[in-house]
């Protein structure tokens, strides 16, 4: 109900400010979320933005691993994720000790790990990567052998890119992006055939083959402002379409083939985030060496960048 939404908003603000509280939103969060947010990015943004914020409490509207990103960055902060069960599935493809195996089994490869991954994943990588910049993590890696985890799609990807270093890639995938299909491009070259397809990384790789970008949400935002294209298709998931829109009112986007939701992104409604700055909590706590070790790999992305 619209009233009961401006109230929503209105005491969400009000808390903020009395808090001392950040919002930070991935650009799937529902458009609700999306508007009243402090800073909206895709996860290398939000990561990059959780680090010195002058505040005492993170609100993350986002999945856990991304929650989590934040309290490895900035520890000494409350960082609040209103819905404890929003996870992302790619991220629990793989566990701690199936990747306790693979380095066993290639003790000379370095461990590159997604940011979609768990904490303790993180801490056991030599560096993260995420889909804006997995590529350049790769090449500026000073051993031949990789080690490359969760994100199939994305391994393939970044090795297609790398060609002079050898990706021992996990088979973990996303199944939002796994949905959009060869079919459905093709059908949209043919029914728009005047419109450029942008495509994420963890898209299937006949897909990404036969899109015009292969884009993190933040390339496709920059892609979409300065094309010259009137029509723009993009694969990934929906909520971005909703900031494409917003951001581009002259231009039109539709979505490669049907809409495609993440479930867990879309747990966050405004009633979830007004609970958790009034309870502060359910609170992201994690282990202090985990953090350490973490933050290590997650430092060393940043060089990259
Ligand atoms: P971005 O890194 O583009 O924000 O994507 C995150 C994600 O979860 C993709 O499914
Ligand atoms: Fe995870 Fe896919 Fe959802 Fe991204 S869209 S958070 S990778 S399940």
């Amino acid at each position: 109900m619209v009233f009961q939404d401006e109230s929503f908003v209105e005491r969400i603000i009000k808390l903020k400010t009395q808090k001392q509280a950040v919002m930070l939103a991935h650009n799937y969060q529902l458009g609700q979320i999306q508007d009243v947010a402090d800073f909206l990015g895709d996860s290398l943004e939000l990561a990059k933005r959780s680090k010195g914020l002058g505040c005492k409490m993170i609100i993350f509207c986002g999945v856990r691993f991304m929650a989590e990103t934040a309290k490895i960055l900035s520890p000494e902060k409350k960082v609040v994720l209103p819905v404890e069960d929003a996870g992302c599935p790619l991220a629990d493809t793989i566990t701690v000790e199936d990747l306790q195996r693979l380095k066993a089994t290639y003790p000379d490869a370095k461990v590159v790990s997604y940011v979609n991954s768990s904490a303790e994943i993180k801490a056991e990588s030599d560096v993260c990567c995420t889909s804006a910049n997995a590529s350049t993590v790769v090449e500026n890696i000073d051993v031949p052998q990789i080690i490359f985890v969760p994100d199939a799609n994305l391994g393939r990807w970044v090795q297609k890119n790398n060609p002079s270093k050898k990706l021992i890639i996990w088979p973990g995938s996303c199944y939002v992006h796994q949905q959009f299909t060869l079919e459905d491009l093709q059908n949209a070259r043919k029914s728009f055939p005047e419109a450029e397809i942008l495509v994420h990384p963890e898209c299937r790789p006949e897909v990404q083959d036969n899109a015009d970008f292969v884009v993190s949400t933040s390339g496709m935002l920059k892609r979409a402002k300065s094309s010259q294209v009137k029509t723009l298709i993009i694969a990934t998931e929906e909520g971005l379409i909703y900031r494409l829109k917003k951001e581009n009112p002259k231009k039109e986007f539709y979505s490669l083939g049907n809409s495609r939701i993440c479930l867990n992104m879309k747990k966050t409604t405004l009633a979830e985030v007004l609970a958790a700055l009034e309870d502060e909590k359910p609170e992201v706590s994690l282990k202090d060496d985990v953090i350490k070790k973490a933050r290590k790999a997650l430092e060393e992305m940043v060089k990259f960048i």
